[in-house]
Protein backbone atom coordinates (compact mmCIF):
# COMPACT_ATOMS: atom_id res chain seq x y z
CA UNK A 1 0.00 0.00 0.00
CA UNK A 2 0.90 3.57 -0.72
CA UNK A 3 2.55 5.80 1.89
CA UNK A 4 -0.43 7.78 3.54
CA UNK A 5 0.73 11.89 4.31
CA UNK A 6 -1.33 12.97 6.92
CA UNK A 7 -0.99 15.02 9.71
CA UNK A 8 -2.99 16.31 12.75
CA UNK A 9 -2.39 19.00 15.09
CA UNK A 10 -4.13 21.13 17.53
CA UNK A 11 -4.16 24.69 18.44
CA UNK A 12 -4.95 27.41 20.87
CA UNK A 13 -7.17 30.40 21.27
CA UNK A 14 -5.26 33.80 22.19
CA UNK A 15 -7.03 36.89 23.42
CA UNK A 16 -5.08 39.93 23.31
CA UNK A 17 -4.38 42.53 26.75
CA UNK A 18 -3.02 45.03 24.05
CA UNK A 19 -5.66 45.07 20.76
CA UNK A 20 -4.50 44.92 17.52
CA UNK A 21 -6.89 47.26 15.64
CA UNK A 22 -6.17 48.02 11.98
CA UNK A 23 -4.29 47.48 8.86
CA UNK A 24 -1.92 49.37 7.21
CA UNK A 25 -1.73 46.55 4.32
CA UNK A 26 -4.89 44.82 4.00
CA UNK A 27 -3.62 41.28 1.89
CA UNK A 28 -0.40 41.33 3.55
CA UNK A 29 -1.79 41.45 6.55
CA UNK A 30 -0.01 44.02 7.86
CA UNK A 31 -0.90 45.90 11.49
CA UNK A 32 -1.03 49.45 12.38
CA UNK A 33 0.49 48.66 15.78
CA UNK A 34 2.16 45.97 17.51
CA UNK A 35 0.04 43.91 20.04
CA UNK A 36 0.12 41.26 22.84
CA UNK A 37 -2.09 38.52 24.07
CA UNK A 38 -2.04 35.50 26.21
CA UNK A 39 -2.12 32.08 25.06
CA UNK A 40 -5.29 30.16 26.64
CA UNK A 41 -5.33 26.44 27.77
CA UNK A 42 -6.48 23.91 25.03
CA UNK A 43 -8.27 21.96 27.96
CA UNK A 44 -11.34 24.70 27.31
CA UNK A 45 -10.51 26.32 23.88
CA UNK A 46 -8.96 24.48 20.84
CA UNK A 47 -9.31 24.46 16.96
CA UNK A 48 -8.06 20.73 15.38
CA UNK A 49 -6.96 19.91 11.91
CA UNK A 50 -6.10 16.99 9.80
CA UNK A 51 -4.44 17.39 6.04
CA UNK A 52 -3.36 14.74 4.12
CA UNK A 53 -1.87 15.13 0.82
CA UNK A 54 -2.50 12.64 -1.87
CA UNK A 55 -1.84 12.39 -6.29
CA UNK A 56 -5.07 11.05 -5.85
CA UNK A 57 -7.00 13.87 -4.80
CA UNK A 58 -8.68 15.76 -7.70
CA UNK A 59 -9.48 19.14 -5.90
CA UNK A 60 -8.09 20.92 -2.42
CA UNK A 61 -11.11 20.63 -0.37
CA UNK A 62 -11.54 21.79 3.07
CA UNK A 63 -14.15 21.19 5.86
CA UNK A 64 -14.96 23.62 8.73
CA UNK A 65 -16.64 22.00 11.48
CA UNK A 66 -18.57 18.74 9.34
CA UNK A 67 -19.52 21.53 6.55
CA UNK A 68 -17.90 21.76 2.73
CA UNK A 69 -16.55 25.20 2.14
CA UNK A 70 -17.58 25.29 -1.62
CA UNK A 71 -15.11 28.61 -2.11
CA UNK A 72 -11.55 27.01 -1.79
CA UNK A 73 -10.35 28.70 -5.03
CA UNK A 74 -11.30 31.93 -4.34
CA UNK A 75 -10.23 32.05 -0.08
CA UNK A 76 -7.99 33.96 -0.29
CA UNK A 77 -6.51 33.82 2.85
CA UNK A 78 -6.32 30.09 2.39
CA UNK A 79 -5.08 30.38 -0.98
CA UNK A 80 -1.87 32.76 1.33
CA UNK A 81 -1.50 30.01 3.61
CA UNK A 82 -1.04 27.55 0.82
CA UNK A 83 0.70 29.63 -1.62
CA UNK A 84 3.43 29.94 1.30
CA UNK A 85 3.78 26.35 2.70
CA UNK A 86 3.63 24.83 -0.44
CA UNK A 87 6.38 26.98 -1.64
CA UNK A 88 8.91 26.27 1.23
CA UNK A 89 8.10 22.80 0.78
CA UNK A 90 8.77 22.97 -3.00
CA UNK A 91 12.77 24.59 -1.67
CA UNK A 92 12.97 21.78 0.82
CA UNK A 93 12.17 19.40 -1.80
CA UNK A 94 14.98 20.57 -4.17
CA UNK A 95 17.54 20.98 -1.24
CA UNK A 96 17.26 16.99 -0.90
CA UNK A 97 17.24 16.17 -4.50
CA UNK A 98 20.36 18.72 -4.68
CA UNK A 99 22.00 16.67 -1.91
CA UNK A 100 21.60 13.53 -3.43
CA UNK A 101 18.10 12.45 -1.83
CA UNK A 102 15.72 10.24 -3.93
CA UNK A 103 12.46 9.31 -4.37
CA UNK A 104 11.62 12.69 -2.72
CA UNK A 105 7.47 12.69 -2.62
CA UNK A 106 6.55 15.81 -4.57
CA UNK A 107 3.87 16.70 -2.20
CA UNK A 108 4.55 20.46 -2.86
CA UNK A 109 2.73 19.71 -6.17
CA UNK A 110 -0.79 17.37 -4.31
CA UNK A 111 -3.75 18.37 -3.99
CA UNK A 112 -4.73 18.21 -0.24
CA UNK A 113 -8.09 17.31 2.22
CA UNK A 114 -8.16 19.53 4.99
CA UNK A 115 -11.03 18.81 7.64
CA UNK A 116 -10.92 21.35 11.32
CA UNK A 117 -12.86 21.57 14.03
CA UNK A 118 -13.15 23.39 17.19
CA UNK A 119 -13.82 21.87 20.56
CA UNK A 120 -16.13 25.05 21.13
CA UNK A 121 -19.42 25.70 19.78
CA UNK A 122 -19.00 28.66 17.16
CA UNK A 123 -22.36 29.79 18.56
CA UNK A 124 -20.56 30.88 21.51
CA UNK A 125 -19.15 34.07 19.36
CA UNK A 126 -15.37 32.93 20.51
CA UNK A 127 -12.98 34.24 18.03
CA UNK A 128 -12.25 30.34 16.38
CA UNK A 129 -10.27 32.11 12.99
CA UNK A 130 -6.70 32.60 15.24
CA UNK A 131 -6.91 29.05 16.58
CA UNK A 132 -8.04 27.84 13.23
CA UNK A 133 -5.63 29.60 10.82
CA UNK A 134 -2.57 29.09 12.99
CA UNK A 135 -3.87 25.38 13.03
CA UNK A 136 -4.11 25.25 9.58
CA UNK A 137 -0.45 26.66 9.00
CA UNK A 138 1.30 24.15 12.39
CA UNK A 139 -0.32 21.21 10.40
CA UNK A 140 1.21 22.44 6.61
CA UNK A 141 4.32 23.01 8.52
CA UNK A 142 4.56 19.12 10.15
CA UNK A 143 2.91 17.22 7.19
CA UNK A 144 5.51 18.54 4.56
CA UNK A 145 8.54 18.74 7.29
CA UNK A 146 9.42 22.28 7.14
CA UNK A 147 12.29 23.20 9.07
CA UNK A 148 11.37 26.39 9.93
CA UNK A 149 11.14 28.28 13.34
CA UNK A 150 7.29 29.19 15.02
CA UNK A 151 8.29 32.85 14.38
CA UNK A 152 8.77 31.91 10.49
CA UNK A 153 5.55 30.09 10.21
CA UNK A 154 3.76 33.09 12.60
CA UNK A 155 4.47 35.76 9.50
CA UNK A 156 2.80 32.77 7.00
CA UNK A 157 -0.48 32.40 10.06
CA UNK A 158 -0.67 36.37 9.77
CA UNK A 159 -2.01 36.14 6.08
CA UNK A 160 -4.79 34.02 7.19
CA UNK A 161 -5.73 36.15 10.26
CA UNK A 162 -3.85 38.51 12.08
CA UNK A 163 -4.41 37.13 15.62
CA UNK A 164 -3.17 33.71 14.57
CA UNK A 165 0.19 34.74 14.17
CA UNK A 166 -0.15 34.72 17.87
CA UNK A 167 -1.18 31.49 18.32
CA UNK A 168 2.01 29.92 16.67
CA UNK A 169 2.85 30.04 20.67
CA UNK A 170 2.20 29.01 24.13
CA UNK A 171 2.89 31.67 27.32
CA UNK A 172 2.94 35.29 26.32
CA UNK A 173 3.07 36.53 23.06
CA UNK A 174 3.92 40.02 20.93
CA UNK A 175 3.07 40.86 17.43
CA UNK A 176 5.70 42.73 16.86
CA UNK A 177 4.31 45.32 13.77
CA UNK A 178 7.60 45.24 11.90
CA UNK A 179 8.53 48.38 9.35
CA UNK A 180 9.17 46.25 6.41
CA UNK A 181 6.12 47.09 3.26
CA UNK A 182 6.89 42.92 2.73
CA UNK A 183 5.55 41.81 5.79
CA UNK A 184 9.28 39.96 6.58
CA UNK A 185 9.56 41.75 10.17
CA UNK A 186 6.28 42.04 11.22
CA UNK A 187 6.11 38.47 13.47
CA UNK A 188 4.96 36.66 16.38
CA UNK A 189 7.65 36.70 19.20
CA UNK A 190 6.97 34.51 22.85
CA UNK A 191 7.56 36.87 25.96
CA UNK A 192 7.45 34.08 28.44
CA UNK A 193 6.40 30.37 27.92
CA UNK A 194 2.99 29.14 30.03
CA UNK A 195 4.57 28.03 32.83
CA UNK A 196 6.08 31.63 33.62
CA UNK A 197 3.08 32.68 35.60
CA UNK A 198 0.82 29.79 36.97
CA UNK A 199 -1.36 31.65 38.96
CA UNK A 200 -2.92 33.96 36.21
CA UNK A 201 -6.43 32.13 35.18
CA UNK A 202 -9.11 33.40 33.12
CA UNK A 203 -12.66 33.64 32.94
CA UNK A 204 -15.07 33.84 29.78
CA UNK A 205 -18.27 35.37 30.03
CA UNK A 206 -20.63 34.10 26.97
CA UNK A 207 -23.29 36.98 26.69
CA UNK A 208 -26.12 36.42 24.83
CA UNK A 209 -26.32 38.54 22.18
CA UNK A 210 -28.83 38.49 19.27
CA UNK A 211 -27.52 40.93 16.24
CA UNK A 212 -24.75 39.61 14.31
CA UNK A 213 -21.66 42.75 14.70
CA UNK A 214 -19.59 43.88 12.44
CA UNK A 215 -16.35 41.61 11.48
CA UNK A 216 -13.38 42.69 12.72
CA UNK A 217 -11.99 42.87 9.62
CA UNK A 218 -14.63 45.26 8.55
CA UNK A 219 -14.70 46.99 11.24
CA UNK A 220 -11.27 47.93 11.91
CA UNK A 221 -10.24 49.35 8.38
CA UNK A 222 -13.45 51.43 8.81
CA UNK A 223 -11.36 52.29 12.27
CA UNK A 224 -8.46 53.12 9.94
CA UNK A 225 -10.30 55.62 7.15
CA UNK A 226 -12.45 57.70 9.61
CA UNK A 227 -10.77 57.78 13.26
CA UNK A 228 -8.59 60.38 14.39
CA UNK A 229 -8.30 58.92 17.83
CA UNK A 230 -6.84 55.84 16.06
CA UNK A 231 -3.58 57.56 15.33
CA UNK A 232 -3.00 58.79 19.14
CA UNK A 233 -3.67 55.43 19.71
CA UNK A 234 -1.11 54.18 17.28
CA UNK A 235 1.84 56.67 17.80
CA UNK A 236 1.74 57.36 21.19
CA UNK A 237 -0.31 55.03 23.51
CA UNK A 238 0.70 51.68 22.27
CA UNK A 239 4.46 51.54 22.28
CA UNK A 240 3.76 52.62 25.64
CA UNK A 241 1.70 50.14 26.63
CA UNK A 242 3.40 47.44 25.21
CA UNK A 243 6.81 48.14 27.18
CA UNK A 244 4.65 48.64 30.03
CA UNK A 245 2.70 44.92 29.72
CA UNK A 246 6.16 43.28 28.70
CA UNK A 247 7.38 44.75 32.05
CA UNK A 248 4.46 43.64 33.79
CA UNK A 249 4.73 40.25 32.73
CA UNK A 250 8.30 39.94 33.64
CA UNK A 251 7.25 40.48 37.09
CA UNK A 252 4.50 38.86 37.23
CA UNK A 253 2.98 42.37 38.71
CA UNK A 254 -0.78 41.60 38.18
CA UNK A 255 -1.97 45.80 39.47
CA UNK A 256 0.15 46.75 36.54
CA UNK A 257 -0.94 44.08 33.85
CA UNK A 258 -4.85 44.42 35.13
CA UNK A 259 -4.37 48.49 34.48
CA UNK A 260 -2.92 47.74 31.51
CA UNK A 261 -5.41 45.86 30.40
CA UNK A 262 -8.60 46.95 31.28
CA UNK A 263 -7.26 50.47 29.57
CA UNK A 264 -6.31 49.04 26.18
CA UNK A 265 -9.74 47.28 25.96
CA UNK A 266 -11.77 50.34 26.74
CA UNK A 267 -9.37 52.64 24.18
CA UNK A 268 -10.05 49.57 21.85
CA UNK A 269 -14.04 50.48 22.17
CA UNK A 270 -13.39 53.84 22.39
CA UNK A 271 -11.76 53.93 18.68
CA UNK A 272 -14.46 51.46 17.44
CA UNK A 273 -17.17 54.79 18.92
CA UNK A 274 -14.99 57.32 17.40
CA UNK A 275 -15.23 55.43 14.34
CA UNK A 276 -17.27 57.31 11.96
CA UNK A 277 -20.66 55.75 11.53
CA UNK A 278 -19.96 54.46 15.27
CA UNK A 279 -18.94 50.69 15.72
CA UNK A 280 -20.56 49.38 18.92
CA UNK A 281 -19.38 46.16 20.09
CA UNK A 282 -20.14 45.94 23.67
CA UNK A 283 -23.79 45.86 25.30
CA UNK A 284 -25.81 46.29 28.30
CA UNK A 285 -24.40 43.31 29.91
CA UNK A 286 -20.89 43.98 28.93
CA UNK A 287 -20.76 47.15 30.72
CA UNK A 288 -22.25 46.01 33.42
CA UNK A 289 -19.80 43.45 33.75
CA UNK A 290 -17.20 46.32 33.75
CA UNK A 291 -18.71 48.18 36.49
CA UNK A 292 -18.70 44.77 38.34
CA UNK A 293 -15.04 44.11 37.75
CA UNK A 294 -14.17 47.98 38.44
CA UNK A 295 -16.15 48.05 41.84
CA UNK A 296 -14.57 44.62 43.45
CA UNK A 297 -11.27 46.15 42.25
CA UNK A 298 -12.02 49.31 44.33
CA UNK A 299 -13.60 47.40 47.44
CA UNK A 300 -11.11 45.71 50.00
CA UNK A 301 -7.34 46.64 49.46
CA UNK A 302 -5.47 48.90 47.16
CA UNK A 303 -4.06 45.81 44.67
CA UNK A 304 -6.61 44.85 41.83
CA UNK A 305 -7.90 41.58 41.96
CA UNK A 306 -9.19 41.24 38.52
CA UNK A 307 -9.08 42.76 34.73
CA UNK A 308 -11.60 42.74 32.18
CA UNK A 309 -11.19 42.92 28.66
CA UNK A 310 -13.79 42.96 25.34
CA UNK A 311 -12.49 41.58 21.76
CA UNK A 312 -14.92 42.40 18.82
CA UNK A 313 -18.25 41.22 20.26
CA UNK A 314 -19.93 41.54 24.20
CA UNK A 315 -18.49 38.29 25.49
CA UNK A 316 -16.09 39.44 28.61
CA UNK A 317 -12.20 37.90 29.24
CA UNK A 318 -11.90 38.25 32.97
CA UNK A 319 -7.99 37.64 33.71
CA UNK A 320 -7.43 37.38 37.74
CA UNK A 321 -4.97 35.29 39.84
CA UNK A 322 -5.93 31.83 41.31
CA UNK A 323 -6.96 33.37 44.97
CA UNK A 324 -9.42 35.36 43.38
CA UNK A 325 -11.39 33.14 40.82
CA UNK A 326 -13.82 31.87 42.85
CA UNK A 327 -15.23 34.97 44.28
CA UNK A 328 -15.48 36.13 40.75
CA UNK A 329 -17.21 33.53 39.97
CA UNK A 330 -20.13 33.75 42.73
CA UNK A 331 -20.59 37.56 41.90
CA UNK A 332 -20.85 36.50 38.04
CA UNK A 333 -23.57 34.02 38.99
CA UNK A 334 -25.66 36.15 41.91
CA UNK A 335 -25.39 39.36 39.43
CA UNK A 336 -26.17 37.28 36.08
CA UNK A 337 -28.21 34.24 37.17
CA UNK A 338 -29.14 31.14 35.08
CA UNK A 339 -31.92 29.49 34.52
CA UNK A 340 -29.34 26.25 33.22
CA UNK A 341 -27.72 23.56 36.36
CA UNK A 342 -25.37 26.26 37.85
CA UNK A 343 -23.53 23.75 38.85
CA UNK A 344 -23.15 21.85 35.21
CA UNK A 345 -24.35 24.02 31.85
CA UNK A 346 -23.18 27.56 33.39
CA UNK A 347 -20.28 26.73 34.83
CA UNK A 348 -18.31 23.47 34.52
CA UNK A 349 -16.31 22.98 37.53
CA UNK A 350 -13.37 21.19 35.96
CA UNK A 351 -10.43 22.40 38.92
CA UNK A 352 -12.91 21.49 41.38
CA UNK A 353 -13.01 25.07 43.32
CA UNK A 354 -16.49 24.50 44.53
CA UNK A 355 -17.89 21.41 47.05
CA UNK A 356 -20.43 19.20 46.09
CA UNK A 357 -23.12 20.63 48.30
CA UNK A 358 -21.69 24.13 47.43
CA UNK A 359 -24.10 26.00 45.39
CA UNK A 360 -22.39 28.78 42.87
CA UNK A 361 -23.79 32.01 43.22
CA UNK A 362 -23.58 32.41 46.92
CA UNK A 363 -23.02 36.00 47.58
CA UNK A 364 -20.50 36.73 50.91
CA UNK A 365 -19.62 40.39 49.27
CA UNK A 366 -16.12 41.40 49.55
CA UNK A 367 -15.46 43.84 52.67
CA UNK A 368 -16.68 47.38 51.10
CA UNK A 369 -18.07 46.39 48.21
CA UNK A 370 -21.10 48.06 47.21
CA UNK A 371 -23.93 45.32 46.05
CA UNK A 372 -26.14 48.38 44.07
CA UNK A 373 -23.44 48.58 41.49
CA UNK A 374 -25.10 47.19 38.86
CA UNK A 375 -28.52 45.47 39.34
CA UNK A 376 -29.38 41.53 39.18
CA UNK A 377 -29.78 40.79 35.40
CA UNK A 378 -32.47 38.51 34.09
CA UNK A 379 -31.41 35.13 34.20
CA UNK A 380 -29.15 34.39 30.79
CA UNK A 381 -28.11 37.12 30.03
CA UNK A 382 -24.50 35.40 30.70
CA UNK A 383 -24.85 32.20 28.78
CA UNK A 384 -22.07 30.49 30.14
CA UNK A 385 -19.11 30.75 32.42
CA UNK A 386 -15.71 29.19 31.36
CA UNK A 387 -12.59 28.84 33.52
CA UNK A 388 -9.27 28.48 31.76
CA UNK A 389 -5.73 29.22 32.31
CA UNK A 390 -2.66 29.98 30.56
CA UNK A 391 -1.90 27.23 27.73
CA UNK A 392 0.44 26.10 25.98
CA UNK A 393 1.11 26.59 22.08
CA UNK A 394 0.65 24.36 18.97
CA UNK A 395 0.74 20.37 19.37
CA UNK A 396 1.20 17.19 17.22
CA UNK A 397 -1.55 14.31 17.27
CA UNK A 398 0.75 11.39 16.91
CA UNK A 399 -1.98 8.45 16.98
CA UNK A 400 -3.93 7.08 14.07
CA UNK A 401 -6.89 7.58 16.58
CA UNK A 402 -7.22 11.26 16.05
CA UNK A 403 -7.46 11.57 12.49
CA UNK A 404 -10.43 13.53 11.34
CA UNK A 405 -10.16 11.84 8.14
CA UNK A 406 -11.22 8.04 6.75
CA UNK A 407 -9.39 5.77 5.43
CA UNK A 408 -11.14 7.70 2.19
CA UNK A 409 -9.43 10.77 2.61
CA UNK A 410 -13.05 12.16 3.89
CA UNK A 411 -14.37 13.61 7.20
CA UNK A 412 -14.84 10.41 9.57
C1 LIG B 1 -10.41 42.65 18.46
O1 LIG B 1 -7.35 38.78 13.69
O2 LIG B 1 -9.86 38.56 13.63
O3 LIG B 1 -9.67 40.40 18.48
O4 LIG B 1 -6.68 40.06 10.69
O5 LIG B 1 -8.87 40.76 9.76
O6 LIG B 1 -8.53 38.39 10.46
P1 LIG B 1 -8.17 39.84 10.69
O7 LIG B 1 -8.72 40.22 12.14
P2 LIG B 1 -8.67 39.43 13.52
O8 LIG B 1 -8.82 40.66 14.53
C2 LIG B 1 -8.74 40.50 15.91
C3 LIG B 1 -9.10 41.77 16.58
C4 LIG B 1 -9.29 41.70 18.09
C5 LIG B 1 -8.05 42.15 18.83
C6 LIG B 1 -6.90 41.19 18.91
O9 LIG B 1 -7.09 39.96 18.89
O10 LIG B 1 -5.76 41.70 19.04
Amino acid sequence: MANIYEKTTTAPVNIAVVKYWGKRDTSLILPTNSSLSVTLSQDQLQSKTTIRVSKDFKATRLWLNGIEETNVENNQRLQACLRATRLLRKEYENSLAISGHVNIPPLSEWNLHICSENNFPTAAGLASSASGFACLVYTLAKLFELPISATDLSRIARQGSGSACRSMFGGFVAWEMGDNTDGSDSQAVQIAPETHWPELEALICVVSDLKKGTSSTEGMQHTVKTSELLQHRISKVVPERMRGIKEAIKTRDFKKFAEITMRDSNQFHAVCVDTFPPIFYMNDVSRAIIRLITEYNNSGDETYKAAYTFDAGPNAVIYAQKENIKEIINLLAHYFPSTLDLNKEYFNDHAGLFSTDEKIGQLNLPRGFNSQVIPVFPAGSVKQVLHTRVGEGPKVLESDGESLLNSAGLPK
